[in-house]
């Protein structure tokens, strides 16, 4: 009988999409405003599942303040009101997409996170585009 579970939290952060690869130019014909070199905001929806059996002693899949707590002191802190590619260590080298920024978020809580449990994370950048990871099927 697996259940799923979510909480849903809330980061503002800037960023800029950049590839040092390329030319500013092409940089701003592919990332458009999303490339401005003074950075821009987003506020981020962000959305963590769990999926895996109700224990039979509480009845929960998992306790939503834990999850609470684990989302805020682990991903929270260091993006909320933050640089994504200046003052966190996770897009020094890897471009902050949306689609970057789920798969590291998952990465940082599925180290914290039971095995038994399955772990997904919705990510959206704006009220009409968001990501998943793992991708939905
Ligand atoms: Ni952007």
């Amino acid at each position: 009988m697996l259940v799923s579970v979510s909480r849903k939290e809330h980061f503002n952060a800037a960023h800029r999409l950049y590839n040092k690869e390329w030319t500013d130019e092409k940089n701003t014909a592919v990332f458009g405003k999303c490339s401005n070199p003074n950075y821009h905001g987003h506020n981020y929806e962000l959305i963590v599942t769990l999926v895996g059996e109700p224990d039979p002693q509480t009845g929960y899949v998992f306790d939503m303040k834990e999850l609470s707590d684990l989302v805020r002191a682990h991903v929270l802190v260091h993006f909320d009101h933050k640089n994504l590619n200046l003052d966190t260590p996770y897009f020094r080298d890897l471009n902050p997409t949306a689609e970057n920024i789920a798969v590291v978020i998952w990465r940082i809580l599925r180290q914290r996170i039971d095995p038994k449990f399955e772990l997904k994370v919705k990510l959206y950048e704006t009220e009409r585009n968001f990501v998943e990871y793992p991708a939905a099927r």
